[in-house]
């Protein structure tokens, strides 16, 4: 794994063409680990994310028992069949990744041994309440500080299933729910709106008990049986910067093979496409469940639009990227109902605002959103705050830029996509180590 320099600069004005593939999806690696490890038998873990938060989910997985091993390019895990562990406190560190302590602290609320979860100056101040007081309706024994990391768990004799209503669009909610009452003993509903399913879909392959329709989600407690392989698609979130990169920049086309198709992850490509960029899919098929298929996209002319409430959810990690692209299009565009960016790795409403500042860009700014007005990007130095989709936008931002831009605080780029750098210059970026 790459460790990734603290700044980069990016060379104004270049292009990007190219057949390229992405490191596995973030998302589905998390879920596929942990629920191997909780898993009755071996699993094989073929196209698996290595990066930094991975690792914390690997990490979190060994402390319950299960066996990972690490081969050339995947990992072999015998599960644990839910034993719930005894063993002595355990510190857990999930550095930068919400998604690892979040899911975690289900199957950790489980366990017959007490853990303490922290996390990096970022994840220090995510909002872990969401997670927490729906198990505490379970019966689990959980500490925030103040609502944040760290978290501290204690075991309990029995987590009780009960129903939910959670009304916030959160994946990472209703996955550390469905992980917890696992260990429970009778079926329980989850009533929620739609966010990306990935822990549905990786529970059904391992022959879980459950039942999705749009609004609620139902599942019976069982053993879970593995299907001895799972494949992982590659990152939709990473080869978004590639796609916006191609639609925005002169002369550009791109193909991206293997990447997962999730209809509750494009919500961007929707958006992309709406605003008039040319984006092909093609040769479609699904595997463990999840739809993978090949993206096509090139320079395009871009219109601003106001961006439907209903398409938020299934593209809030990539919203950075789409004011880029907002940016580059005529006239006005509009995000609004997306305040859960203000919790994300940065508050992306105040990383983008400050980004586009630099960039002399203008911008409205709303409690749940902002509206960009399209314009040309000036060269900057701008900081990431830490976050790695906001150090990332900033240097496909370079492809249109016309002078050079300096990105500060670039190191968590490893967390999602250590192969960043490698990939952009390799199909016409020009990305250097400043330091
Ligand atoms: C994720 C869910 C989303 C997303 C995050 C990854 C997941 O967060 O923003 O990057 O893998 O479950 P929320 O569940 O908070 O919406």
């Amino acid at each position: 794994m790459s460790i990734m320099p603290n700044s980069l600069s990016a060379t104004s004005n270049t292009k990007i063409n190219g057949c390229i593939n992405v490191p596995g999806d973030k998302s589905i690696s998390h879920r596929a680990i942990i629920i191997s490890s909780i898993a009755h038998g071996r699993t094989k873990i073929k196209g698996y994310l290595t990066s930094t938060d991975i690792n914390a989910t690997i990490n979190a997985c060994r402390a319950i028992g299960a066996h990972i091993n690490e081969d050339i390019d995947s990992l072999v895990i015998d599960g644990n069949n839910l034993e719930q562990r005894h063993g002595d406190n355990a510190e857990l560190n999930f550095g930068n990744s919400g998604t690892s302590m979040r899911l975690m602290m289900g199957v950790l609320s489980a366990q017959k041994f007490s853990s303490v979860l922290k996390g990096d100056e970022s994840l220090t101040q995510r909002p872990m309440n969401r997670v927490m007081n729906p198990l505490l309706r379970m019966n689990a024994d959980i500490k925030t500080s103040n609502g944040t990391p760290p978290v501290y768990i204690n075991p309990v004799s029995f987590l009780k299933c009960v129903d939910h209503t959670i009304e916030i669009a959160s994946a990472q909610i209703k996955s550390s729910i469905m992980l917890a009452g696992l260990y429970g003993e009778s079926a329980f509903k989850i009533i929620t709106p739609q966010s990306r399913n990935h822990t549905e879909i990786m529970l059904s392959e391992f022959g879980c008990n459950i039942s999705v329709k749009a609004d609620s989600i139902e599942l019976v407690p069982g053993n879970l049986n593995t299907p001895n392989q799972i494949e992982i698609p590659g990152d939709i979130s990473s080869a978004a910067f590639f796609i916006v990169g191609s639609i925005i920049s002169r002369d550009s086309q791109i193909k991206i093979n293997n990447v997962g198709l999730n209809p509750l992850r494009i919500g961007f490509i929707k958006i992309l496409k709406m605003m008039g960029a040319n984006i092909q899919i093609s040769n479609e098929r699904t595997i463990n469940g999840e739809l993978i298929g090949d993206i096509y996209t090139e320079s395009s002319i871009l219109n601003g639009i106001d961006i439907p409430k209903e398409l938020i959810s299934s593209s809030i990690d990539e919203l950075p990227l789409i004011v880029l692209a907002a940016s580059q299009a005529n006239g006005k565009t509009s995000i609004r109902n997306a305040e859960e960016l203000r919790v994300k790795e940065s508050d992306r409403i105040f990383s983008m605002i400050r980004m586009m500042d630099k960039f002399r860009i203008s911008t409205d700014e709303f409690p749940d959103g902002m509206n960009i007005y399209g314009g040309s990007i000036k060269g900057a130095r701008v900081n990431s705050y830490g976050d790695h989709r906001i150090a990332m936008t900033a240097l496909i931002a370079s492809l249109v830029s016309d002078g050079d831009i300096l990105v500060e605080d670039c190191k968590n780029i490893d967390t999602s996509f250590p192969t960043f750098i490698d990939i952009a210059n390799n199909i016409g970026m020009d990305i250097q180590i400043n330091d």
